[in-house]
């Protein structure tokens, strides 16, 4: 695997280490995370993923993109994943955020883009997942979401547990229909818009699972939370809920014995495969997340 250079678009400290040419080793530790740089890369994962019996959802990495052409172009290599899919005879499940496809920039521009996805998505019998990125875009994604799903295309959206609206926007997504993914939330808040402490995004999020799961439609548990994962599997069994109602959904590279128990136990479990050039801002959330996987980092860059 060939390593290029993204410019870090990266705030804070973690921006500031990349920026000191940490790049390398950030990406040797992001190979953990990542399918790889390439789409044929992205496909051999995808291929193993389904033969253990995995669902997936492919994500190609970008966000942000402040002109048309680019935005274009990430809607393009959409289109080539969702043809690539189908060739393959893969998982017809993508993943994507709609600041890669123009949301920065125009939102006309930024919907157009996500009907073109959707459309492809329609032609081969599959699905988009919108990601849910900071705060500050989680209205227009949820507006732009049900506008796509008004006009009877594939789409869901994932929300964050860690959002104090999450409840209410979860009672107006419901209501249009709309099949959810619920994740913490991997973004940093303001204390006013979003809960600080593991222990209240916990509460909240099982809250917001068991609202989820007695809703009658489909939505994915996206969490590597143990305790969550068994609370969920106690809840669904008290209720008699059946297993192929919903599904838990993992990051790759993310606890990958517990998402093999969880196969082998029969339940159904979707795997988040991101791949591509622009890596680095998903892994320095990965980072981010775990001050272990600092640790690691900052320990390797002094054995050199
Ligand atoms: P928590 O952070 O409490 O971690 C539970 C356990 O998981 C940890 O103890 C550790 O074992 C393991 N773990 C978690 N993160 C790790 C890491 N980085 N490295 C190593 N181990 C780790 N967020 C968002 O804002 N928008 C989105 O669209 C999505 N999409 C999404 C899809 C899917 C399929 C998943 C699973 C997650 C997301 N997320 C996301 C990310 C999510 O919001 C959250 O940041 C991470 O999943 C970590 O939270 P956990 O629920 O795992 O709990």
């Amino acid at each position: 695997m060939s390593i290029s250079h993204p410019e870090p678009k990266v705030k804070g400290p973690m921006g500031f280490l990349a920026s000191l040419g940490m790049t390398k080793i950030l990406f040797w530790f992001a190979r953990r995370f990542i399918a790889g740089q390439t789409l044929e890369e992205a496909l051999i994962v995808l291929r193993k993923l389904k033969a253990k019996g995995f669902a997936t959802t492919i994500d190609h990495l970008g966000e942000n993109v402040t002109n048309a052409l680019e935005a274009k172009a990430a809607t393009d290599d959409y289109i080539e994943i969702i043809n690539a899919i189908k060739k393959n005879s893969l998982d017809n499940n993508i993943s994507v955020k709609l600041t890669q496809i123009g949301l920065d920039i125009n939102r006309d521009l930024c919907l157009e883009n996500l009907k073109r996805i959707t459309e492809a998505a329609r032609e081969i019998n599959g699905f988009v997942r919108v990601d849910i990125e900071g705060s500050k875009y989680a209205s227009t994604t949820f507006e732009m979401v049900r506008e796509i799903r008004a006009l009877g295309l594939p789409v869901g959206v994932a929300i964050q547990a860690m959002l104090r609206r999450t409840p209410s926007d979860m009672v107006t997504l419901l209501e249009s229909g709309i099949t959810m993914r619920l994740c913490k939330g991997a973004y940093k808040e303001p204390v006013d818009i979003a809960y600080q402490k593991k222990d209240e995004v916990d509460r909240q999020y099982v809250a917001l699972v068991k609202r989820l799961l007695t809703s009658g439609s489909f939505h994915g548990i996206a969490t590597h939370d143990e305790k969550i994962i068994a609370e969920t599997k106690a809840f669904v069994k008290e209720r008699q809920i059946k297993r192929d109602k919903f599904e838990f959904q993992m990051l790759l590279g993310i606890r990958p014995a517990l998402q093999e128990q969880l196969v082998a136990n029969g339940w159904k479990l979707r795997v988040y495969v991101p791949y591509g050039r622009a890596w680095l801002p998903y892994v320095i959330r990965r980072l981010r997340e775990r001050k272990e996987n600092v640790w690691f980092v900052v320990k390797n860059l002094f054995r050199k």
